[in-house]
């Protein structure tokens, strides 16, 4: 079904996307906005085509790790920034898998950002602004309630196999994944799905084409790190992901 976003919706706002309702109960319309955030929402701007970039990097993502045995909750990218997808009840949970030290793993464990890790390292945060999305552990989660243990018996090994099937798909595009977040949640008959987005927001990527051994992001931490605009990163990723697709027999929007 098409949705009709602007009428029916009752909006969820989040910072770079926007959820509507639409006229069939388990559908939502995702609108892709042009806004990147960072540091909690501290650090903000608008970069023209980024709704677009990121409604096509994700609808790729999902169909490469459909292909791979991989279920998301989306249905079908509907235009340039918006997208419909299975409405699911999502799990409060920013699920992170690491497999280089970047970012707040090496603050908080004091280690140098491009150590490769032994195995992936996979990490939750509970989502609330309030308290800046904390760090927390299975027993935390267990003991508020948050899932259960058979709930993270069924997150884990999902997320590590994303991991898995994310790796592979960004090497073949010469991308070294250095660590990402996701979301997942459960559809009405209790599936457990990938939602959300995998996007360069969500992503750090690494180029591994020749910059003479410096490290070239290909991801949002050049908006995080004030190193230049994301745009054309982010439109590397969508044509070489794009072109990936192809090879493997996948409809991609022009
Ligand atoms: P971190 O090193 O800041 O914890 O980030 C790990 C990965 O998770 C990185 O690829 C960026 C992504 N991420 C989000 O998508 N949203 C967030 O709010 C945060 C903190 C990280
Ligand atoms: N969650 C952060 C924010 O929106 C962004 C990030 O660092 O990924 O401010």
């Amino acid at each position: 079904m098409e949705g009709s976003h602007g009428e029916t919706g009752k909006a969820l706002r989040g910072k770079a996307k926007q959820l509507y309702a639409t006229d069939d109960p388990e559908i939502l319309w995702v609108e892709y906005k042009n806004t990147a955030t960072a540091g909690d929402g501290e650090k903000k701007e608008d970069f023209t085509g980024k709704g677009r970039l990121n409604n096509l990097i994700t609808t790729i993502i999902f169909d490469l790790l459909k292909k791979r045995g991989i279920d998301s909750h989306l249905v079908k990218r509907v235009n340039a920034t918006g997208q419909l997808v299975r409405k699911v009840n999502m799990f409060p949970l920013e699920i992170v898998l690491r497999n280089v030290a970047a970012g707040h793993f090496c603050s908080r464990l004091g280690v140098e950002e491009g150590l490769p890790l032994k195995e992936p390292v996979l990490e939750y945060f509970l989502k609330n602004d309030d308290l800046h999305d904390p760090f927390v552990n299975d027993d935390d989660l267990v003991a508020l309630g948050v899932c259960t243990r058979e709930d993270l018996a069924e997150i884990a090994p999902l997320a590590r196999k994303i991991n898995e099937a994310l790796i592979e798909i960004f090497a073949k595009i010469d991308v070294k994944l250095v660590d990402f977040k996701i979301e997942m949640g459960r559809a009405s008959d209790g599936t457990l799905l990938l939602a959300d987005e995998i996007t360069p927001d969500s992503c750090r990527l690494w180029d591994q084409r020749d910059h003479s051994g410096k490290v070239e992001h290909l991801d949002k931490d050049l908006f995080r790190r004030g190193l230049g605009s994301i745009i054309p990163a982010y439109e590397e990723i969508e044509e070489r992901l794009a072109e990936l697709a192809k090879s493997e027999g996948i409809e991609v929007a022009e």
